[in-house]
Order: structure tokens, then sequence, then C-alpha cells
């Protein structure tokens, strides 16, 4: 399969394994990834506000909203330039698959990517090599792993991404950078072992631009991330700061 992870592989290869200041203009390229997972900050007509505070930020970097599949396309009517995910998808067709969310569809509401195997919905490693199948070139598809280990198998799928999110660090109060800075750069690394297709992110517990900043310090393309957004007093302030060092 061919996707349309081309355009990040020269950012990601000449900052693989770089330690230190970030050079000039590779930032440009990073992504923020924000998950509304099922906050009641961000769902329904709350979703479509967020998307449009999303929308309306002023940066070079690349903001990705991954809604639920219920709020999919008044997502995208709400934020038509903002770059718009899935938080999961199953790996079926049309027919007789109740309560399953077929990629098609999501497809057609608008979605261009999808998370998979998050921490709170696990799938096995065949449901994203089935998935990897069955999208077609172009749709990105993130998958998250807890530890180096699932980092690496799921390289070897040559999904656009794999983000590392240790799972008790989501949802906290701790970046995941600060916490434990080798499991990203360690992430980077196997991933890289192993393709060098695929980008590389991190999430959990990131709030900050400063955490954003040491993430593609530690060999990432970018962040993905909730609750530094979801659970924010102001969403849009909270979002200028994570895109301040970018
Ligand atoms: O998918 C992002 C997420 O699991 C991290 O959550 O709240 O720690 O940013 P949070």
């Amino acid at each position: 399969m061919v996707n349309l992870r081309i355009s990040y592989d020269i950012g990601i290869i000449s900052r693989h394994g770089q330690r230190g200041t970030v050079p000039r203009g590779t930032m440009r390229d990073s992504l923020v990834v924000v998950n509304f997972k099922t906050y009641q900050t961000a769902h329904g007509a709350c979703a479509e506000d967020l998307a449009r505070a999303m929308a309306s930020i002023d940066t070079g970097a690349r903001m990705v909203a991954a809604v639920s599949a219920l709020d999919l396309s008044a997502v995208v009517a709400a934020a038509p330039g903002l770059e718009v995910w899935c938080q999961h998808l199953d790996p079926v067709g049309f027919g007789s698959n109740t309560g399953w969310v077929n990629p098609e569809t999501a497809m057609e509401r608008g979605a261009s990517g999808t998370l998979i195997n998050h921490a709170e919905h696990k799938v096995s490693l065949e449901h994203v090599a089935m998935l990897m199948e069955q999208i077609p070139d172009g749709f990105h598809v993130c998958a998250c792993a807890a530890d180096i280990h699932e980092a690496r198998a799921l390289a070897a799928l040559e999904p656009s991404f794999v983000a590392v999110e240790p799972p008790e660090l989501i949802g906290g109060e701790t970046s995941v950078t600060s916490a434990d800075p080798e499991i990203v750069s360690g992430t980077a690394q196997a991933v890289r072992e192993v393709s060098t297709r695929v980008g590389i992110l991190c999430g959990a517990g990131i709030k900050t631009g400063k955490d954003v900043a040491k993430a593609i310090e530690l060999g990432t393309s970018g962040v993905l991330l909730a609750s530094g957004v979801t659970k924010s007093e102001d969403p849009r302030a909270s979002l200028i700061d994570l895109v301040s060092l970018l």
C-alpha cells in the first residue's frame, strides 16, 4: 500500500536520533492531533465549537481533530478546513455488521484518517492489518502503542503514524516527555529501524508548547493529546500555547 506518508519522511529521517536544539524549519511539519474522546466538552455542539477553535489557530503545524463517529459529519461541516479523523474504525464493508464503524462511510462523511488501537479501545494486530488492507491510499492511520514493543509490531504494518502513549500517563498532569522521555526516543528509534515511512507521535499528559517541542526533540513528528485541550478552561489559549514553539 502506498499512501501520503512520503511527504513526512524527509523531516522525520533528518530528525532521527537528534538531541538538543531542533533545527529551524523542522517543526513546521509537526502534527498536533487532538483526540476528542467522549469528553463532554468535545461532543455534540461542543465538538463543533472545538473544531472551529482549532481551525482558527494561525499556525504552520498540521492540526487534526480525532472525533466521535457520531460527530464526524457535523464537525466536518463546522470546520471545513480542518483535518478530521475518526477515533476508531473496523475492517468491515457494507452489509450485516451491526454497530461496527465502516471506513467507507467514515470517508464519505469527511474523515481523512483514523486512530486505531488506542489504549482505551484496544484491538488485535490482525484488526489493524485488515484495516490497513482495506483503506485506500492517502487515508491516514495512526496506530497507538502502549510501549516500544507494540510500536515496533505496529510499525511493521506501515501505518501513516505510530503514536506511543504509556497508558498510566494518559489523562495525567505529567507529560510523557518528562515522565518517560526514553519511551519516546526509544519508540522513535525502534519504529525507524522497522520502517523509514512511518511517522512517529507520542502522547499522554501533553499540555504545553514546551511538551510539544520536547516531543519533537526526542524524535517524533508531533503529539496526540486530549485533556490538555478538552479539560482546559480556555481551549483556544491552550491550542495557541501548544503550537507556540512550532
Ligand atoms: O489520545 C490521546 C490521549 O490518550 C492522551 O490523553 O489526556 O493524556 O492528553 P491525555
